[in-house]
């Protein structure tokens, strides 16, 4: 049993409710996840049920604290993050009215067009940083409000789903700065509820919950949630931040200059900015960081280290992932001219194409498997430049360093590729329990074990692998091909994507 303060990081993923606490110098003392699964009632439909969350979060909390072996009152503060731009909607008596329509919900085309009608692209983009997105949290208000009037009729508050577990955990509505500037209804330069773009969907303003900064404290325990979930009555509850921004604290993504960049089943690149930038075109998202008056950019590859997967998976089912790499390894860079284009589930970030296909491109008689592993490996990582080349034409300034975390981290010839593709450092960093990592640090800030978040990174975060700039010289003659490859062949994606070509339409 011990006594020494601990910090509380909660997770709602799409996959698990998890409960993360660290010491104050940053050790993990205990971690737990109760899995989630997803409902899909309908084609392009993504929900679940808040209910599941706090009963999962309840679960969690119990586990980590006997595994700490420790009593709730050594729990200093809690951080929350979780999932972006899930919809979660409560009657006047705080009751849930529906499932929670998810970030990854497509049911929501007809209303971003609505959306963009109704405020004009530009100057959404102006005011919210970004464009109308089917997964953002706006346009499923109003998919609620045409689908499903009765219990629109029936909307007293709007909840993102982390701030649905603090209204559980503190009985208070409200959420932090960076989720808020993921639901589209967000002033970016003002971190708070933009009041022409409410009035433009004619969403009342008290619908919405008291925006905090991630480091603010936005309430404390109630007696009741302490005796179902074990903390003590009245620890405070930090703002938090979405999963990204709390990753991208997690990992020290926290002062321009530094790129995290995760490569999970997606591939996500976070840059910190001082002040509100904006993409023209809102090809980059663009939202509140959860350090304080910060920003940041993101841009979001579909397919990452889910392309190594598939590939894997596909084509060579047997072979471990560091047999592939190894062998890949004995392939010159570049392929010997070999590009692969990794948009296996579509595309976001540089080209938000859902019909966007992914290819081999130059394939002769001499390739392998080898060539073809490697040419996964650099595709991804020309993907990623793609974001950067975004994150730099819209005056990011310079990049020197990236935290590079996720599954594909792991592998020391795709670090390699990255950082020659890239042309900066790559650093791999001790932590790497994610999202709750980050929402733990900001709970320390906000009770003042450290005085801001630059000093709980610099306290807790420790570098375990750097990897240099090595020979460039191909990837700058190729990467010119790779950009000309999208365009060259978008309609082409598109005509394949004709549903006489589905399996049930073939004769
Ligand atoms: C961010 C995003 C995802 C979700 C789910 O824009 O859509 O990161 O938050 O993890």
């Amino acid at each position: 049993m011990t006594n020494e303060p601990l910090l509380l990081g909660i997770d709602i993923s799409t996959t698990g409710a998890k409960a993360l606490l660290i010491n104050s110098q940053g050790d993990v003392v205990a971690s737990a996840t109760t899995p989630l699964t997803l409902d899909t009632p309908r084609p392009l439909w993504s929900e679940q049920h808040p209910a599941d969350w706090w009963e999962g979060v309840v679960n969690s909390i119990r586990q980590v604290l006997v595994e700490a072996d420790v009593a709730g009152e050594t729990v200093t503060a809690v951080g929350l993050t979780g999932q972006m731009h899930g919809l979660v909607l409560l009657d006047k008596a705080g009751e849930v009215l529906r499932p929670a329509i998810l970030w990854n919900d497509q049911r929501t085309a007809a209303q971003c067009d609505a959306i963009r009608a109704r405020l004009g692209q530009e100057r959404l983009i102006r005011i919210t940083g970004n464009d109308a997105l089917t997964g953002f949290t706006a346009p499923k208000i109003l998919w609620v409000q045409e689908n499903e009037p009765e219990i629109y009729g029936q909307i007293r508050h709007i909840l993102l789903p982390k701030d649905y577990i603090r209204y559980k955990l503190t009985g208070g509505y409200a959420i932090d700065r960076a989720g808020g500037a993921g639901t589209l209804l967000f002033d970016l330069a003002q971190r708070d509820w933009s009041p022409e773009v409410l009035a433009a969907l004619d969403i009342p303003v008290d619908w919405l919950p008291q925006t905090f900064e991630g480091t603010a404290v936005t309430g404390t325990i109630t007696p009741a949630a302490a005796e179902i979930t074990g903390l003590a009555a009245g620890t405070p509850v930090v703002g938090g931040g979405g999963d990204q921004a709390a990753q991208a604290v997690g990992v020290g993504a926290v002062q321009p200059g530094i790129v995290a960049l995760t490569l999970g089943t997606s591939g996500v690149v976070f840059a910190a900015t001082e002040e509100p930038l904006y993409e023209p075109d809102g090809r980059l998202h663009a939202f509140c960081h959860a350090v304080p008056n910060y920003w940041h950019f993101m841009g979001v590859m579909l397919s990452a280290a889910g392309s190594l997967q598939w590939f894997r998976d596909t084509l060579a089912p047997d072979t471990p992932f560091d047999a592939l790499t190894a062998e890949a390894a004995a392939i010159p860079p570049g392929s010997e001219g070999l590009l692969f284009l990794p948009y296996l589930s579509g595309e976001r970030t540089p080209y938000p194409d859902p019909l966007a296909r992914a290819a081999w491109v130059g394939l002769t008689l001499r390739h392998t498997r080898a060539h073809m592993t490697r040419a996964v490996l650099e595709g991804v990582a020309f993907g990623v430049k793609d974001s950067f080349t975004l994150l730099q034409n819209a005056g990011l300034g310079a990049i020197n360093q990236v935290r590079i975390s996720g599954g594909g981290a792991k592998s020391p010839l795709w670090r390699q590729i990255l950082a020659d593709v890239l042309g900066v450092e790559l650093v791999n960093v001790s932590t790497t329990e994610g999202a709750a990592y980050g929402a733990a640090l900001l709970a320390g800030v906000g009770t003042a074990v450290w005085p801001d978040v630059d000093a709980a990174c610099a306290a807790t975060i420790r570098f375990t692998q750097m990897t240099g700039v090595g020979d460039t010289a191909v990837y700058d003659q190729l990467y010119p091909i790779y950009r000309q490859l999208y365009p060259a062949l978008q309609n082409s994606f598109h005509n394949l994507s004709s549903p006489h070509f589905t399996k049930d339409n073939v004769m």
